[in-house]
């Protein structure tokens, strides 16, 4: 992803402050992407819901979760198709979650917030 105004590396991230992650118009309308920031990986989704981060990482076998296919505010994940519900990071059926990071939208940008437990290296 071009642009992302956090790239992975960028040593000097804190997260006492909300840091952008990327833009908007980085992530289609019901579609994923996977944001490098430091040392993860996080799946951006931008659903008639509005837009959710978790891990990008399927807790089943590490599928990457923002090439699932997105509906209904959860993603599929692309290797075995378990649903996880973006609103809760709760992977459907099963007793697993998966990480989940508040945002907000601004200036054309989507900033994580402090607080949301992303931990720097
Ligand atoms: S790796 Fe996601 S369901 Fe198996």
């Amino acid at each position: 992803m071009s642009g992302n105004p956090a790239a992975a590396g960028t040593a000097s991230v804190t997260m006492r402050e909300a840091i952008p992650i990327c833009f908007v118009d980085d992530v289609p309308f019901g579609e994923g992407r996977s944001i490098a920031l430091v040392n993860r990986r996080i799946g951006v989704f931008h659903t008639p819901q509005g837009f959710f981060a978790i891990d990008n990482d399927c807790p089943h076998q590490g599928g990457p979760l923002s090439d699932g296919i997105v509906a209904d505010a959860c993603v599929t994940c692309p290797l075995h198709g378990r649903r996880i519900d973006l609103t809760t990071g709760q992977v459907q059926g099963h007793d697993e979650q998966v990480k989940r990071y508040s945002l907000e939208i601004r200036d054309g940008k989507v900033w994580l917030l402090p607080g949301t437990g992303f931990q720097e290296p």
